[in-house]
């Protein structure tokens, strides 16, 4: 079985193609173009440019995922697309981009949660995991976390209230002036400073979320307590006229760094412990993160409980991760009409 996948949720345009043979998957290619030199300029993704640069790539990104894994259009079983969550007018884009490809093939068009895609990184890279999973999905727009019993069960049992992870990075690196997106700059500037040089807030959720009643919420996050520290400090400095060097600026970086990564890990075990967890994920754009996967090694090693994270192309958005949730959804006889629609606030 041969399948596509397209996803288009945010910022980068992309299609890959995952064949199953006898039950595994196998990537045939994960071609991704990203819109970071596009959005840069404006210091975070410009919905209206993010769509029409969607429209001049999509094209192209199939061409290539197909030439690169040696298939043609009339080899696909199915094609699999995000549905949402995402910026509307950029899912938008994959979907008709989809169900016009399944409509002129006749195959069956499968819809996918861009979060479930995430989840399925793990399984497609690492092939079946012990159950239940506990997983983290960490990302620009999200920080959840899920219990997967079987095999496409997911259970949401903890969730950011506020700012994700990523978003928190992002936000961080602009007030330092460090360009977007933050991520990967504030990681590496980390590496060099000191993590016990400014002692930031971590915030722990002690009542059930207004939102969500039925839910204890104990095990939810909040990163903007801590981002509002990180900008107070950083201005503080500046009015004060010291300098704002790059010890300054790496030792702020390590040390919002270290509270954010204890902070998804503490929640992440206490998670696992609670589930009865067999084996713990990390995905997400944020799980590309240094220091949050040395230290989830380091304390799974110490919990006696593995611990997965994906390379770092299937961590960041990509359409591998998109084929693999569309086979398990295949599978589930789970089928999308020509009345899909994208939905930017879809629920898993
Ligand atoms: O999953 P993703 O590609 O897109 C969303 O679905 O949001 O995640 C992008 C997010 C951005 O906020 C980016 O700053 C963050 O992942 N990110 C990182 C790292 N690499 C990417 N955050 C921390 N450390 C990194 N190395
Ligand atoms: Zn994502």
């Amino acid at each position: 079985m041969l399948i596509l996948g397209i996803e288009t949720s945010c910022d980068e345009t992309s299609a890959a193609i995952v064949s199953e043979v006898d039950g595994r998957w196998i990537t045939g290619s994960n071609i991704v173009a990203s819109q970071i030199a596009i959005h840069q300029e404006w210091g975070g993704v410009v919905p209206e440019l993010a769509s029409r640069q969607h429209i001049r790539d999509i094209c192209g990104v199939v061409r290539t995922a197909l030439d690169a894994a040696h298939a043609e259009l009339g080899d696909l079983d199915a094609i699999a697309v995000t549905q949402g969550p995402g910026l509307v007018g950029s899912l938008l884009v994959g979907v008709s981009f989809a169900k016009s490809l399944a409509a002129t093939l006749d195959r069956p068009l499968i819809a996918v949660h861009h979060l479930a895609g995430h989840i399925e990184s793990l399984f497609l890279e690492h092939g079946e995991l012990q159950l239940p999973l506990v997983a983290l999905v960490v990302s620009g727009g999200h920080t959840s976390l899920y219990v997967v019993s079987e095999p496409g069960a997911y259970t949401r049992v903890g969730r950011t209230r506020d700012d994700a992870a990523g978003e928190a990075y992002d936000k961080v690196a602009k007030v330092l002036g460090l360009g977007y997106p933050g991520g990967p700059i504030v990681d590496r500037r980390a590496r060099e400073g000191d993590e016990d040089a400014i002692k930031f807030p971590s915030t722990r959720m002690t009542h059930a979320d207004r939102n969500a009643p039925s839910m204890k919420g104990d095990l939810d996050f909040s990163f903007s307590g801590l981002k509002t520290a990180v900008l107070r400090h950083v201005r503080e400095r500046a009015t004060s006229g010291r300098s704002m060097d790059d010890r300054y600026i790496n030792d702020v970086c390590a040390s919002f760094q270290r509270t954010v990564v204890s902070t998804l890990l503490d929640r992440l075990f206490e998670a696992a412990d609670r589930h009865g967890a067999q084996s713990i994920g990390i995905a997400g754009g944020v799980s590309a993160n240094s220091r949050l996967r040395q230290d989830a090694a380091a304390r799974g090693r110490r919990f006696g409980i593995p611990v997965y994270v994906p390379h770092i192309s299937l961590s960041t958005d990509n359409a591998a991760m998109i084929a693999a949730a569309g086979l398990r959804n295949f599978h589930a006889g789970k089928r999308a009409g020509m009345d899909l629609n994208a939905d930017p606030s879809l629920e898993l």
